[in-house]
């Protein structure tokens, strides 16, 4: 382990585990595509599902630009605002904009204290997953267009099976002989006659680069996906780049021996080793001399961060101070609160030499207008019709409400409107669905009204109490 630390996540698995999640049912933030900006990175007024926030929008377009240069790392930023203003939204936003190669970590705050680990491990799980390394490899591959294919079925029927492979460039031909292996991965690629296709020397790995333009004529009954490509010229054996991007989580898992790579995929990696965390940064910090890898700083997104407690917060000051520390964004809606594990108070519920280095963006209750916009995009994102008049009444519920509950009631509506055979969702529905469905301030009403009916019923103190530490009643630290 001391000399060899692999990196090498097997590739198309992960993808898959990635595909998966993309092809989650409609989530609360599925509508959201980016941040929205044009090149002068101003928040254009409603764009890539975002609509308005125009301000804390081109605040985090000004950050996810120093992310992608690479330059900062360590920094930190809060977005703090009222619940419902698109904290989370923005958050989602920027990831999406960072692209694939540049890691993206989202944690709830609360997260950590229902792991089978102790808070620390967890918090130094989510910043290792969130710093990318770029590791270039050189590998050798052989490169070339199938001449011929030839496999020898052995005398005996069964046994192992031979054959021979054709393989040219412009500018030679070479025979290779095939084993068992080697067979069945053509057999699996289909490769036939024509096709231009790598093999990788180390692995053995092949790949179907697409079919020579000089066989374009012979299959007219090709699929229209086929690709065609140009016999590659000079030598049949070549050396390239690779270059992939794992995270230092990735790599820890894969190195501790009682994990191992599939630990990956279950999610289920325990804790790790401080000494193997120690090897693995003395062994990233060799390849960065050496010209071999490169550190790519990445996001950690720290939703709901007033749920961590003292003991975090202050691990989160030492954390963010390391040179290899990601870019951390936390999320708050809390006001004057107090700071989890002590009896103080603070703004956004976090300690003030913590908040000291934050830059905080603030977000902003949205207008009528904008309201109606993202009501609409999501009427879409959920594929609900509504007439005009009923997405006005939406609008004033949710302004009366809350953002939240009138997104709610859309596919409420619309299931309403389908029952009465209706394509497009109309005022009546939304009437009904409002009638059926209380949202805050009416459930409140309807518990004082009814309280003698309830268990453990405490109205008077409890009640002040509960809203008193109801996030919205919070005024917002200015
Ligand atoms: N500017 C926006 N454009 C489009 N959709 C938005 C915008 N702001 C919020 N939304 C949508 O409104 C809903 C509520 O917003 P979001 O969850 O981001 O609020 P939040 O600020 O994180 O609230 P909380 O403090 O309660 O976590 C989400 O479905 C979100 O996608
Ligand atoms: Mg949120």
């Amino acid at each position: 382990m001391a000399t060899t630390i692999s990196t090498t996540v097997p590739g198309s698995g992960l993808q898959d585990v990635k595909e998966l999640t993309r092809m989650e049912r409609i989530g609360a933030h599925s509508h959201i595509r980016g941040l929205g900006l044009d090149d002068a990175l101003e928040a254009r007024t409603t764009s890539q599902g975002m609509v308005g926030q125009l301000q804390a929008r081109k605040a985090a377009g000004v950050i996810l630009e120093m992310i992608k240069e690479g330059k900062i790392a360590g920094r930190a930023i809060l977005i703090a605002g009222a619940p419902g203003t698109g904290k989370t939204a923005i958050a989602m936003g920027m990831a999406q904009a960072l692209g694939t190669d540049v890691p993206f970590t989202m944690l709830a705050a609360s997260e950590i204290f229902s792991l089978e680990m102790s808070k620390t491990e967890a918090l130094t799980q989510a910043f290792r997953k969130s710093i990318g390394v770029r590791i270039k490899e050189e590998t050798e591959l052989i490169e070339g267009e199938v001449v011929e294919i030839q496999v020898d079925r052995s005398a005996t029927g069964a046994g192992a099976k031979t054959g021979k492979l054709t393989l040219k460039t412009t500018d030679m031909e070479t025979i290779y002989d095939l084993g068992q292996k080697m067979i069945e991965a053509l057999n699996k690629e289909k490769v036939t006659a024509g096709d231009v296709i790598t093999i990788d020397k180390a692995s053995g790995k092949i790949t179907k680069l697409g079919r020579s333009f000089s066989r374009a004529k012979d299959y007219d009954a090709m699929g229209s996906d086929t690709r065609f490509v140009q016999c590659p010229e000079g030598e049949l054996q070549k050396r390239k780049e690779m270059v992939h991007t794992v995270t230092l989580h990735e790599i820890d898992v894969i190195n501790s021996r009682t994990q191992g790579f599939l630990a990956l995929f279950s999610g289920d990696t325990g804790e790790i080793k401080t000494e193997v965390r120690d090897q693995i940064n003395s062994k990233v910090a060799e390849w960065r001399e050496e010209g071999k890898a490169d550190i790519v700083p990445g996001v950690l997104f720290i939703d709901e961060v007033h749920m961590l407690d003292i003991e975090c917060f202050s691990f989160l000051n030492r954390a963010m101070e390391d040179d290899m520390s990601p870019v951390v964004i936390m999320a708050s809606n809390r006001g004057i609160t107090k700071i989890r594990g002590t009896k103080y108070t603070s703004p956004h519920g976090l300690p003030i030499d913590l908040l000291d280095r934050l830059l905080i963006i603030s977000t902003s209750p949205y207008t009528e207008k904008e309201i109606k916009q993202i009501l609409s995009i999501r009427c879409e994102e959920e594929d609900v019709e509504m007439t005009e008049e009923a997405k006005d009444i939406l609008t004033k519920i949710g302004i009366e409400t809350s953002l939240r509950y009138s997104i709610h009631l859309i596919t409420a509506a619309s299931l309403v409107a389908r029952k009465r055979k209706a394509t497009e969702v109309d005022v009546e529905d939304i009437k009904r669905v409002y009638s059926l469905f209380l949202d805050e301030k009416r459930s409140v009403q309807y518990l004082k009204e009814y309280q003698q009916q309830f268990m453990f019923n405490a109205f008077g103190e409890s009640m002040d109490v509960d809203r008193g530490a109801s996030a919205d009643s919070i005024a917002m630290e200015t």
